[in-house]
């Protein structure tokens, strides 16, 4: 019998995470290196976090390249793909993370161009995306795409329907896509996040913070670590037989 008891010693596969010039791609490149990982740091070209993320991974011994492009259209795809490999090899683990603004709009308002503003982030860039990494994965008889989803994929709030529709759709192709890709050993799961403040919440009134906490079980807010530590661990050996799941990091909240 044959069990795979070397996780740690595993070498580990280049990784793209996009929209990682700040909040959680950031942090789930920084901790992907930590593992092992080489990194390519996607963001848009204009970022002012992205060449940051790629010094810190360097200064911390590890190996990351830019992969700057607009990972919502297929020459972007194209861009950021081929700086991914042309600096790192294929990518064996993906990290589609990036998103636009995302609009508060109640249903009565709703426009067509609302409803597929996240649609274009949550499934037409993980569409391009893994498009273009998948020869390289077949190639390599395997790979994992772990995408950041949200926990509003199953939860609701009120003017989020956009948002929670696209995260619902994108919670849908992880499950098909992974019985698609599992006969080229491809996992695909998704990490979906509670409420994490990042940069963009800077200035949220403290007492919106201390009524989400007081709805969360475990009694605090979700930290960008948090998030990572679980795409650090689907990417990981040790997860190499979960596929089409969904891990939930909000600390409980909304369980019933
Ligand atoms: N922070 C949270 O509370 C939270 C909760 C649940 C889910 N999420 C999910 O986590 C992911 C990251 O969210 P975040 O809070 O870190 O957002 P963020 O706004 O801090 O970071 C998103 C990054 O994506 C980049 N980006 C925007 N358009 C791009 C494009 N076309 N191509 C490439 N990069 C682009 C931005 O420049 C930015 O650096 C999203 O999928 C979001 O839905 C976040």
């Amino acid at each position: 019998m044959s069990h795979d008891r070397s996780a740690g010693s595993v070498p580990r596969p280049p990784a793209l995470v996009t929209g990682a010039g700040r909040g959680l791609g950031a942090a789930i490149a920084l901790a992907l290196a930590a593992d092992g990982h080489a990194v390519a740091v996607n963001d848009l070209p204009d970022s002012p976090g992205a060449a940051g993320v790629v010094d810190a991974v360097r200064a911390a011994g590890g190996s990351a390249v830019l992969a700057p492009g607009d990972v919502t259209t297929p020459d972007g795809v194209r861009a950021v793909v081929s700086a991914a490999e042309d600096g790192l090899g294929s990518v064996g683990v993906l990290v589609p993370c990036a998103t636009g603004p995302q609009p508060e709009v109640p249903v009565d308002r709703m426009t067509w161009d609302d409803l597929l503003l996240p649609l274009r982030f949550f499934t037409l860039s993980p569409l391009l995306l893994v498009q273009a990494v998948l020869p390289g994965m077949r190639e390599a008889s395997g790979g994992r795409v772990v995408m950041v989803g949200s926990d509003l994929a199953q939860r609701t709030d009120v003017g989020w329907s956009a948002y929670s529709g696209a995260k619902a759709a994108q919670l849908a192709l992880v499950r098909t896509w992974a019985r698609e890709l599992a006969p080229d050993g491809v996992t695909v799961n998704a990490v979906a996040p509670g409420w994490i403040p990042v940069e963009r919440h800077a200035g949220t009134p403290p007492e919106l913070l201390e009524a989400y906490t007081a709805r969360v079980p475990l009694g605090r807010m979700g930290t960008p670590a948090d998030v990572a530590a679980a795409v650090v661990w689907l990417a990981s050996a040790g997860a190499s037989f979960v596929t089409g799941e969904q891990v939930t990091v909000n600390g409980g909240h909304g369980l019933t």
